[in-house]
């Protein structure tokens, strides 16, 4: 069912249906975080990619190319991230969590706010940026000298660290990855919020619901290659849609 525009009620249809799931599954991109004051990659306004190209900042090889501007751009996007706060759709989730029986949050966003929200079960399926590894080691570091130089070094082995982020060409962590995709295919309920669904492997998560006739449920006020096969696409903020949802299936419940 595809509305227009998201008016702030969610179907009677979607509802029942959720009030009877038990497995859920949701998939959250950056458009989660925008509300936060996040910015998203492709949001032509706001977004990472319109204004730089990821291969020179998202790479291994721009990493080795000028590891000190990568490093930095990260510095930013951490240092940002201080001053903001988990939104609406953060603790919805994280309340929906606590309502249902089975709940498992695949999450593209490296940010950390669905922990901080107080979201449990979580797959991060693209790392975390307030996590630093060695780039030589592939091994978390979690503390190091401050000598001045940038990026700094592992203390281990003396490579250049990096942020605990997975990169463009780079493999999703396998143990996060294969639980998000089992769940995936086993669930009742699919909802893939907030992202342009455009980055495999974790796109291809909402088509393996669908494959094994789970419900699925796209949140995002743009359309997506998803929108066309959802069983419901609700085109309004995270922000505004999530809690709407959560209210109305369990607030009385
Ligand atoms: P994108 O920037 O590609 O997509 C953000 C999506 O959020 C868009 O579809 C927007 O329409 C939507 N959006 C914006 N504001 C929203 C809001 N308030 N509520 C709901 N949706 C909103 O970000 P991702 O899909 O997360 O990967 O990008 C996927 C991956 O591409 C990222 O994890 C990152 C990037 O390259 C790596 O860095 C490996």
């Amino acid at each position: 069912m595809k509305q227009e525009r998201f008016d702030g009620r969610i179907p009677q249809a979607l509802v029942d249906r959720l009030k009877q799931a038990r497995r859920f599954v949701v998939l959250t991109g950056a458009g989660v975080s925008a509300e936060s004051g996040v910015p998203t990659f492709r949001d032509a306004q706001t977004g990472h990619w319109a204004r730089f190209r990821p291969e020179d900042l998202a790479t291994p090889d721009a990493f080795r190319r000028d590891p000190r501007l990568v490093w930095e751009w990260y510095a930013m996007r951490r240092a940002k991230l201080a001053d903001v706060q988990p939104n609406p759709a953060h603790l919805a989730l994280a309340e929906m969590e606590r309502r249902v029986a089975e709940f498992l949050l695949v999450t593209q966003n490296v940010d950390g706010l669905h922990q901080r929200a107080g979201s449990r079960g979580i797959c991060e399926l693209h790392g975390n940026i307030t996590r630093t590894k060695c780039f030589d080691e592939n091994r978390l570091v979690e503390k190091w000298s401050e000598t001045g130089e940038v990026p700094p070094r592992c203390p281990r082995c003396g490579g250049y660290l990096r942020p605990d982020v997975v990169w463009f060409t780079e493999s999703l962590p396998v143990v996060a990855f294969e639980r998000s995709l089992a769940a995936s295919q086993a669930c009742d309920v699919f909802l893939s919020v907030g992202t342009s669904t455009v980055v495999y492997p974790a796109a291809s998560l909402p088509y393996e619901a669908l494959q094994r006739k789970a419900l699925v449920v796209e949140i995002n006020p743009q359309p997506t290659p998803l929108t066309e096969h959802a069983t419901f696409a609700l085109p309004g903020a995270a922000g505004a849609v999530l809690p709407a949802l959560v209210n109305a299936v369990w607030s009385g419940a």
